[in-house]
Parts: structure tokens; sequence; C-alpha cells
């Protein structure tokens, strides 16, 4: 773990390239720092100058003479790498870059960053960029950007890879009053990246929140371990860009058409406890409820309003983001039909009505929020004559402090009649929207991680002690002996076998004879099938014979499979046919792993069978630290849930089995970098055990 205690709380920092010179960026840098009202020592270095904005300047950084935490970067980027020797050997212990002209710009630049990177490691200094708008921290205080403003205080953590986001954010946050506790453009990311920094702000005790804005992540583990730990302490939001799947591999296999690498940015996002917002807006709807209200403690809300429409569309909202409209307890029912007039609705939304005055907000929140069965309040607010706003949402407020350990979210709907009361709302801690579905849509963020925090502090990976990883070892030293890099059937199925993951018998057979041997000793009926790694679908090419019943048919069968198979791929190399013992129909289901390149293997749980990529039902969980909960939590998530569970009086699978059989296959994965893919298609499952059909691996 990287200490960046001296980088966003330094007591010293330079401007290297600190200018006299309004208009330019070390001008900006050095006015920045004077203006945030750093307190600590600083340094301008600049060779024609003896002052800078106040401050003594000097030529070299080696001539200031006394310990530097750091130095801001403000010359143009052929000056880097000898300013950087400078500031090695003067004691520098971090490197704000701001200039560009590095890995962005391609060829020469991008070995310039390396040589950059090649120097601060030498003498033991980490880089913050290079390319980026520079670091500010409003408790230390500092603002060592070039940015136009500095950020008002507040608790929001917010690191960005964009320089020019960060500007477009800090003026919107001025004019809306939000404070935010630092503010990190983190540019190229040469050495520090997003992962260093959600570490070091998670520790900061000024730092409630931690809002990202990324389009990539360098080093998927680092990132995972660094956001487990965080998001303990405190949410962690990431707005993540470039949602193609762009970065996905390229597959043969099916699970790896079913995936992308958004897919494994959402895996990994869960797996570390990260919320991840849709738009710009949900990520700061969520910062500001975080920083302003508790995390609710379950899904179960209350929605009260004066008027049906919003309580309908609230109520909606509730449903669709996965939440649950609270039931009360009967308590709570008879102090509402004693309070309230009859007009009024006692049951979940609570409709105080068209007439109500603000009294009547307070009889039904005071009611419901102190209902065990409640955990969350949405308050509606349509501006009726009647109403008195502002006490209304005064009301709200009181409610919600009486309440702590409940969140409260409001939607007064309208424009100037509300805006008092909005402002009211605002300046105390209630968050509110113009309409419903985003005050919903934030309580869904705030409990989904109230649910991951949990999860992330109560799970752990699920370990086999049982498998036969020598063997497996073996069997693909052999495969590659052979100059292959796809394993047969046969000894897919072994692979399988050996992590005690159910795969149906089966025996490679060079010909007829030995088909027919096979055969007899699996036992009929047997499904025969063509061995080529280099036919990768193998009914499509006819090479597929099932229900074979006697010795007859499969002779038979061995000659059309081959006949087939030739016919189809003429150059596949053919090692014989593969004889399976037939099993009973079940459920088709498929388990499978794609590779992420910056999250590694992802699991892969939905329908199988031929129709696996027109059914496109998976979903898919990170491999590396994968938890039995979690893997019970996928599969949920499919339509094949609703056929194990038994479906149209159907017994139900065994659903025990097939968890157990997901966790082996991650458990291979992970044990097995070179495993590149891997599909068990289909999988069928009965109402006890389950089988692997076919099994494919594919190595490096
Ligand atoms: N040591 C100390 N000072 C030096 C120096 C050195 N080795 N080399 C040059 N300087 C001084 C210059 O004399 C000048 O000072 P002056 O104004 O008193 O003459 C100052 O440093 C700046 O150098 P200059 O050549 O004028 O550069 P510039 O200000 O035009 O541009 C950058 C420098 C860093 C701003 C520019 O190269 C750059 O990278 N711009 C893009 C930045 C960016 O967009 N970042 C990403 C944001 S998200």
């Amino acid at each position: 773990m990287s200490d960046l205690k001296s980088l966003l709380h330094p007591k010293s920092v330079a401007v290297i390239g600190a200018s006299k010179t309004p208009g330019k960026i070390g001008y900006a840098v050095i006015e920045n720092i004077k203006a945030s009202g750093y307190t600590g020592e600083v340094y301008p270095i600049n060779p024609k100058e003896q002052e800078i904005a106040g401050y003594k300047a000097y030529p070299n950084i080696k001539d200031v003479g006394k310990p530097i935490d750091v130095a801001v970067f403000c010359v143009p980027a052929a000056a880097s790498l000898a300013v950087a020797e400078d500031c090695g050997q003067a004691g520098v212990k971090h490197l704000i870059v701001i200039t560009a002209g590095f890995k962005e710009i391609g060829g020469e630049g991008k070995k310039l960053e390396q040589d950059l990177l090649s120097i601060a490691r030498k003498y033991g200094m980490r880089i913050t960029g290079p390319n980026n708008l520079g670091v500010m921290d409003t408790h230390t205080p500092i603002n060592a950007t070039f940015a136009k403003d500095f950020a008002l205080k507040g608790n929001i953590a917010f690191i960005s890879q964009s320089g020019a986001l960060c500007v477009a954010i800090l003026d919107w946050s001025l004019q809306r009053g939000l404070g935010f506790s630092q503010f990190i453009s983190i540019g190229n990311k040469a050495d520090l990246n997003e992962a260093d920094f959600i570490e070091a702000v998670a520790e900061d005790p000024n730092t409630k929140v931690i809002c990202l804005y990324l389009e990539d992540v360098v080093n998927g583990d680092r990132f995972i371990e660094a956001a487990r730990k965080a998001t303990q302490r405190v949410p962690v939001i990431v707005f993540k860009s470039g949602i193609t799947a762009a970065g996905a591999q390229a597959a043969s296999s099916h699970t790896g058409a079913l995936a992308g690498s958004n897919t494994a940015y959402d895996a990994a996002f869960r797996h570390a406890g990260v919320i991840r917002a849709k738009t710009m807006t949900e990520l700061f709807d969520l910062a500001i409820a975080f920083t302003t209200q508790p995390v609710p403690n379950g899904k179960n809300t209350v929605v009260v309003t004066n008027s049906g429409g919003p309580g309908i569309v609230a109520s909606d909202a509730v449903e669709t983001n996965g939440l649950a409209m609270a039931r009360f307890t009967d308590d709570t029912h008879k102090e509402l039909a004693e309070k309230l007039p009859p007009t009024a609705n006692i049951h979940n939304p609570v409709d105080v009505v068209g007439d109500a005055h603000a009294d009547r907000y307070k009889i039904a929140l005071d009611t419901t929020l102190k209902d065990p069965n409640v955990d969350a309040a949405v308050v509606l607010l349509s501006p009726t004559a009647v109403l008195d706003i502002a006490e209304a949402a005064q009301i709200t407020i009181d409610a919600a402090k009486a309440n702590p350990d409940k969140a409260v979210v409001a939607s007064f709907m309208g424009g100037a009649k509300v805006e008092a009361g909005v402002k009211l709302l605002n300046a105390n801690g209630i968050p509110t929207y113009p309409f419903p579905e985003p005050a919903v849509a934030t309580l869904r963020g705030m409990i989904e991680y109230g649910k991951l925090r949990r999860e992330v502090a109560n799970t752990t990976e699920w370990v086999f002690n049982d498998v036969d990883k020598e063997g497996v070892k073996a069997i693909f030293d052999k495969v590659r002996a052979d100059g292959r890099d796809l394993l047969l059937g046969p000894e897919a199925a072994a692979v399988a076998e050996l992590y005690k993951i159910p795969a149906a018998p089966s025996k490679l057979a060079a010909d007829a004879d030995a088909a027919v041997a096979a055969a007899e000793a699996i036992g009929y009926p047997v499904v025969m099938k063509i061995a080529s790694p280099d036919i990768m679908h193998k009914t499509d090419v006819g090479g597929v014979k099932v229900g074979l019943k006697t010795k007859e048919e499969v002779r038979e069968a061995f000659g059309t499979i081959l006949e087939n198979s030739k016919k189809a791929e003429p150059n596949a190399k053919i090692y014989g046919v593969e004889v399976q013992k037939m099993m009973p129909k079940g459920d088709e289901l498929i388990i499978g792993m794609a590779k992420d390149p910056t999250f590694g293997p992802m699991i892969a749980f939905g329908s199988g069978g031929v129709l696996v990529n027109l059914l496109q039902d998976a979903s898919f969980r990170l491999a590396r630290g994968l938890a039995k909960s979690e893997i019970e939590e996928m599969i949920t998530e499919t339509k094949a849930y609703t056929l194990l569970k038994g479906f149209r009086g159907a017994p139900p699978d065994d659903i025990p089995a097939l968890v157990e059989a997901i966790g082996r296959v991650a458990q291979l994965c992970r044990d097995f970098d070179e495993i590149a893919e891997l599909d068990v298609n289909p999988v069928f499952a009965y109402p006890k055990g389950l089988s692997a059909l076919d099994v494919k691996i594919k190595i490096k």
C-alpha cells in the first residue's frame, strides 16, 4: 500500500515552471496554492525569477535545500526528465505532472512516460499523472491544480480520469453548494492509479464517500482489493464510461460470446462492494445522499404523498428498483387510522390527500418512520394552495432527524412554488429531486451499498480441498505435448471429474471396434461425437449421433460421423470418435468461463443447450474470491432459475449440487491460469444430481 498522506497533506510544495505571466499554467498553479490558504512551505522554481506570487523563487529545485513533499510540474514535456532527475536528487516524495505530451500522444510520448517512471522509481518518488489537472484537498487546504476555482469544503472525494470533467464538475458544484474533501485528477496513471487513490482517501477522516469517473482500471486485482477494503468504511461509487464490448477478448466459446468487458466491470464492482452509477447525475445524487443520510438497514420503503398519481409513480419505481413497499405493523395502521381523516389512505403509499395541511405530513412521517418494518421514506409533495410548503419541508427535516437510522429522500414537485421548501430540504441534508423516480433510484443505490458491504464483510472464497490438481496438470501437459490447445471430449471430461464436477462417462475410440468395446464397457444407450480439436461445434457438421442401443448402431455411427466430419472440415485433425453414456434428459444449463483482460476469469451460469446464444440468459461473477452465497445469488438472477425451482408442476432440480459444480468450475479456472476458455454446455440438472454432457476446454 502506498502512503499518500504527504501528497494530500504536504508540508512543502515546489512548483516547477511557476510563472509570473497570467494565462500560463505555472501562474495558475502557484496562484491557486496561495489563494487556497495553504500554510506549508511554497517554493516556486524558475531560472529567471527571484520571487513569484510573493514567495522566494529558486533557479533549480536542488537549490532549495529543504525537504520537499510535492513538486508540481508546469514545464514542457521536453524538460520533464531533467526536472525529474533534479527532484530525485533533491529528495522530493511526490511528482504531480500536469504536463501533457506523454502516453496519450503515443510513440515518443509513450517512451517519455516510461523514462519518467524509471527516474521516479530510481529515487522512490511517486507520480500523479502525467497529463492531469492536479490535486486539491480542501481540509489541508491546498489547491495544487490549474482549475479556475477551489472546491468548497466537504466530504466527497472525487477521483477522475478526465481533467476536463474535473473542472466542469467543480464549477457545477460551486453553483450547487456541494463540498468536496479531495479533487484528484489522475491523468495517464503512469504510476499511481485509481486503486492507490481509493486506498488513500478511504483512510481520510474527512471523506464520507468516494466518487470516481473511470475510463478503465489499470490492475483488476489491486482495484478489487483496495475497493473491498474501502467500502467497509465509506461508499465507493463509480461512473465508468466506455460501456461497449470493445475490451472483451475475441472468443470462440459460448460463454465468451455472452460476456463483454462491461459484464466484467459489473461483476468486479459488485464483488468489490462498489456501486456503479449509470449516469453522472446518479453519481452525484448518490454522493449527496451518502453524505447526508444513513445507509438504510433494509429495502422496506414508505411513500408519503398528498396526491395519488405521484404516489403510484413512486410505488412503481420502488418495485422496478427492486425495493419493497413496507408493510406496516397493526399499531401503525391503527395510529394512522385514528389520526388521519377517513379520506386518507393509511396503507402504503400513505396518501394524506389533496386538502392536507402540513400537520398531516407530520402524522404520516412520525408514525411510519418509527415502525420497525420501515427502513426508508420517500416524501412526495404537490404544491396545493392549502399547504404551507416550507412547513412541510421542516416537518420532513425534523422527522428524519428523529429517526437517524432511516433514510429520508424527497420529491417536492413543481417550480417556483416549491423552491423555498426545496432549498430548506437541501440545506438540511434531505436529498430532494424534481420527480419521484430519481428519489427512489437514490434509495436503491444506498440500500445496495448496505447489502454489498455486508456481503463483502461476511463472505470468503469457497475453496475445495478434494481436487486433483496434479492430475489436471498431467492432462494439460499431454495436450500441449501433442501440439494442441483444445482438449478432446474425454480429456475435458476427465479434467472435470478430477475436480469432482460430475461429467457423463466417456471414452475415446480410434476405430469402430474400439467404439463398440467402449459402448459395451459404458453400457447402452450411448452418444457418439467426433473427436477433433479443429471442430468446435460438432452438431453443426453432423458429428454427433445419439441414442445408439446396439453394437451394429455404434459401428454404423462411427462410419457416418467420420464421413460427415471429413466432408464438412476436410483439413480437421481427427482422433476418432468419443463414446459417451447417454444420460437421461434434464433441464439444460450452461456453466462457463470467459477471461477478461482486466479482471481475469469470469464464471457464467444460465440457460444452456444449442440455443444458448439466442436465449442470452446468463449471469456472471468473477472467479476470483467467488463465495458460495455469490453463486446462489447468480443462479437466482437467471430465467433458468424458474425451471430449477420446479416449473409447471415439475419437481425442483438439485440446486445445491449445481451451486457446488459452479464453485468447482471457478476453482479450476483459478488454479489453472492457462485455461483460456471453458464451456460446460449442456449440463443436465435433475431432481437429484446433475451431469455435464459436453465439456470444452481450451488452454493457452
Ligand atoms: N525549470 C524551471 N522552470 C522552467 C524550466 C525548468 N527546467 N523550463 C522552463 N521553465 C519555465 C519557463 O521559463 C516558464 O516560465 P516563464 O513564464 O517565467 O518564462 C515556465 O517554466 C513554463 O514554461 P513554458 O515553456 O512557458 O511552458 P508553457 O507554460 O507554455 O507550457 C505546460 C507548459 C506544462 C503547460 C505545457 O507543456 C503542457 O503540457 N500543457 C498541457 C497541460 C494539460 O493540458 N494537462 C492536462 C490537463 S487535464
